[in-house]
């Protein structure tokens, strides 16, 4: 105090929109978004998820569609997440490198159309298996732990089916040990030198993942398992960054956590102490919140998501996976 007045006036500067504008620290842009979506069988599907209103299960056809909506409003890449019928899973996973499954075949139908829009897959076995572990399971263990390097072997052949079919990063979210390197190791023997790896580093055993299992219809062959044997504790972040360095040794391109806002202080510690590119997944669970809230009233649907969207920002994420990401996108093109 300066006598009677204040000596800084914080106000000041957020007296006018010129001012705020010119001290804002962060901003969203559509450059920073990811859009997950869930690709199905069939032609001219589309199916909403209860859980997830806004979001939709699609078939290859439509999905071109929204590959469009996406490039035309600048949102660099998509993350496909296959709906595999039971006909698909089994206890070796084996459709999970069937160069004729529909994860290739939804890749090669996207860079046929769209050859400058990223394409990133989901390398993890749950879509596969009968019992919805990302790994396979010991038959000999009554309980069902999951297996690491023989599901190496497995992830090993689905990524390599994935960058054949085109796919630009491949992004393993199955936390088992060394699965990076073994990715890496078979890429290059096929001279894939180019495909990026997004590695899913410090991806937590989180309660939020909770709406993307019924997207995908692997809740109930899970049942009442959980994936804590190989996801991370709530209660860890040095753990993290001990996953991340792993990955970087292992040859990883792009560093993941997730879920997205309940773990902000992990994407921080990540980007401030190592430095790499970091990506944040908003996950199903966190967009069901949103929007529950939205849906009664309570809260205001666009000043929320993207509120919520520039806190990954804040906290470092040089990029977001996001249900919202096309919504935002069209909503910083309306600002803009
Ligand atoms: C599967 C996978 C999951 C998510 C992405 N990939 C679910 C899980 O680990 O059980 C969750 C994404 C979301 O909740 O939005 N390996």
């Amino acid at each position: 105090m300066n006598g009677q007045f204040p000596a800084t006036r914080m106000r000041r500067m957020r007296r006018d929109g010129f001012s705020r504008r010119l001290m804002r620290e962060h901003r969203l842009s559509s450059d920073d978004l990811i859009y997950p979506v869930f690709v199905v069988e069939g032609s001219g599907v589309t199916e909403s998820v209860a859980s997830m209103p806004g979001v939709f299960r699609v078939s290859i056809d439509k999905l071109l569609g929204i590959a469009e909506q996406a490039q035309s409003l600048g949102v660099p890449a998509l993350a496909l997440f296959p709906v595999v019928g039971v006909e698909g899973k089994s206890e070796d996973a084996a459709e999970a490198w069937n160069p004729e499954g529909l994860v290739p075949r939804a890749v090669q139908a996207l860079k046929a159309r769209f050859p400058e829009l990223g394409v990133i897959t989901d390398v993890a076995l749950d879509p596969y298996t009968s019992h919805g572990q990302d790994g396979l399971i010991d038959p000999a263990d009554p309980r069902g732990y999951v297996l690491n390097d023989e599901t190496l072997e497995a992830l090993a052949k689905q990524a390599l089916c994935h960058a054949q079919a085109g796919a630009d990063v491949v992004a393993p979210s199955d936390m088992m040990d060394g699965r990076i390197a073994r990715i890496r190791a078979e890429l290059d023997a096929a001279a894939l030198i180019h495909t990026r790896i997004l590695a899913y580093s410090a991806k937590y055993a989180s309660c939020f993942y909770g709406p993307f299992r019924d997207a995908v219809g692997s809740a109930g062959n899970l049942g009442k398992g959980n994936k804590k044997t190989y996801q991370m504790d709530p209660a860890n972040s040095d753990e993290a960054l001990r996953e991340v360095e792993l990955d970087i040794a292992e040859g990883a391109d792009m560093f993941m956590v997730k879920p997205g806002l309940p773990y902000l202080d992990v994407i921080w510690r990540v980007k401030h102490e190592l430095k790499v590119p970091t990506f944040a997944y908003q996950v199903s669970g966190e967009y069901a919140m949103l929007q529950a809230a939205i849906a009664n009233g309570w809260l205001d649907r666009r000043a929320a998501i993207l509120e919520s969207l520039v806190a990954f920002k804040r906290a470092g994420a040089d990029g977001i996976l996001t249900y919202s990401a096309l919504d935002a996108a069209r909503w910083l093109r309306e600002e803009a």
